[in-house]
């Protein structure tokens, strides 16, 4: 028997103007953990729907062979009795149901014609038990938060015996902590002799847990080798296309005045009256400066400035004034109007509207700009989503492709491109460079910093230290609903920040 456990020979698939995979090759051995790594749109995602029968046989070419034999799979169930598992980008869950009834969602166990929930539940234990996944069976998953479900989808995996698990960046929207639990999952899964596909843009990660990387670069697979044969910075260059020697463009900026001002803002939770989750914060953001908030998943940054925004549902207190001026912001609208614009960590939710096209994404929030008496300019139109689909290297074959056909990354710069059309003064960016490649992330700081120096205030939130370090001017710690340090770049350091971030003074 040949020693991988899955080989895909010259893969093609194509969608309508797109060669989104060009004869790709990829042998995965037994039980190893295989890291998939390219830029956003490389392809990555797509070889994977193949393999799991989300592409059905006959609307690709090519090969799949699972232990020495070819296989055509016609739908995911295929795929899945053969052992193949995929934990998608965008999690899939039933929100209402719960954890025990997803995990076994369509499978559930019978006894006398009836659905013993007694097994559901008790199997469901075992699995995250053995998982050493702390999470009670009966809960809903809509009370768990991401990195959670996160989990909740291996076990589910898990439960339909999977041999080859297959995860399209699990870790983007987890913790530090969060992800390192799933990194130790898998190393669990990994000793039990679970073959693992492992897709993320945090080389770190790849370079942590991978035993081998294939490089896949605009649907070509450019190399395929053990991790001992790679660097990071090979790994880098491979994906690009070209060297990248500094992953972070920081320029000195000179603060000027300050423009935005947040005065005792309380916000509450929107279902537990009187639970705050903004505990009365004061900070100021000035013209010509990067400010990076700073603190764990959960600590309130996103409330809190989705707050400022008019996007969140909870009540707030306080003042906030723009220019010396106060605002009263009831709704994203009014905050737009006003010149304050807010890039969403959850694209799907608040960004995007997947169903239409990326000129449309981009005008949307943004007609006033391009209409006369209420009648749209189509010319402008077009002129702006072309300039945005360039500046911003948007990867689409046209501006009329549907924002859900492009790769993650490149929906996020959509998202992007909408925002900087409305011509802010104050850009909150929220965890705006999560699920994108490390070239993509250069351009995204790069437009940070011409941002600034067209005098736009721009707050970066981010959970990724390395990148506020690398970018901001000053930054402002959140520790459970509070501002609990503040740090001009010079002083600051990742320790420090973990300290304030983890609630010490
Ligand atoms: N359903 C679809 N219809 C049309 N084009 C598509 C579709 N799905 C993917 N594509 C295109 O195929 C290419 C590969 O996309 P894919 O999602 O596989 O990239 P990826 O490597 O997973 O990127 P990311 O890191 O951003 O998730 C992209 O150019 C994308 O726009
Ligand atoms: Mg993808």
């Amino acid at each position: 028997m040949s020693e991988y456990i899955l080989e895909m020979q010259n893969i093609t698939k194509e969608f309508p103007g797109v060669i989104a995979l060009n004869n790709v090759n990829l042998k995965v051995k037994k039980g190893e953990i295989h890291a998939l790594c390219g830029e956003n749109g490389a392809g990555k995602s797509t070889l994977m729907k193949i393999l799991s029968g989300v592409y059905p046989y006959g609307t690709y070419s090519g090969k799949i062979i699972i232990d020495g034999e070819e296989k055509h799979f016609s739908n995911i169930k295929d795929s899945e009795k053969n052992g193949i598992a995929i934990i998608y980008q965008e999690l899939t869950l039933v929100k209402y149901m719960t954890v025990g009834q997803n995990i076994f969602l369509g499978e559930e166990p019978v006894k006398n014609g009836v659905i013993d929930w007694l097994e559901v539940y008790s199997e469901s234990s075992k699995i995250l038990n053995e998982l050493k996944i702390d999470i009670n069976p009966y809960i809903k998953v809509m009370n768990l938060g991401i990195g959670h479900q996160q989990m909740v989808e291996i076990a589910k995996a898990i439960s339909k015996k999977a041999k080859i698990l297959i995860l399209d960046e699990p870790t983007s929207a987890l913790t530090e902590s969060e992800a390192e639990h799933l990194l130790d999952i898998l190393r669990e899964l990994k000793s039990k002799g679970v073959t693992c596909i492992y897709i993320s843009h945090k080389l770190e990660e790849v370079f942590d847990i991978a035993d081998s990387i294939t490089v896949l670069r605009d649907g070509k697979t450019i190399t395929s080798n053990k991790k001992e044969n790679f660097t990071m910075n090979k790994v880098i260059s491979l994906m690009v296309g070209r060297e990248l020697t500094q992953r972070f463009p920081k320029v000195q900026h000179n603060a000027g005045e300050v423009v935005l001002e947040v005065k005792d803002y309380t916000v509450y939770d929107p279902e537990i009256p009187n639970k705050k989750i903004i505990d009365n914060v004061n900070f100021y953001v000035k013209r010509g400066e990067i400010l990076g908030i700073a603190g764990l998943m959960g600590a309130g940054r996103t409330e809190l400035f989705s707050s400022i925004f008019g996007a969140y549902k909870g009540r707030k207190e306080g003042k906030v004034f723009l220019e010396g001026k106060e605002l009263t912001i009831n709704n994203p609208n009014e905050a737009i109007k006003n010149g304050i614009a807010y890039l969403s960590e959850d694209r799907k939710r608040y960004g995007l509207v997947t169903l239409m096209d990326v000129q449309e994404n981009i005008a949307l929030s943004n007609y006033d700009r391009i209409s006369k008496f209420s009648v749209i300019n189509n010319n402008a139109k077009v002129k702006y989503a072309e300039k945005y689909v360039n500046e911003l290297k948007i990867k689409t074959p046209s501006l009329a492709q549907r924002v859900g056909n492009l790769s993650g990354g490149n929906q996020q710069k959509v998202v992007l491109g909408k925002w900087l059309m409305s011509d802010p003064k104050v850009l909150f960016l929220d965890e705006p460079t999560r699920g994108i490649d490390v070239g993509a992330k250069f351009e995204i700081y790069n437009i940070m910093n011409e941002l600034v120096e067209m005098g736009v205030c721009v707050v970066f939130i981010s959970s990724e230290l390395p990148e506020i370090l690398g970018m901001c001017d000053r930054i402002l710690v959140i520790h459970e609903g509070k501002i609990n340090g503040e740090f001009l770049i010079e002083e600051a350091d990742q320790e420090k920040i973990m300290h304030c971030a983890t609630g010490g003074n």
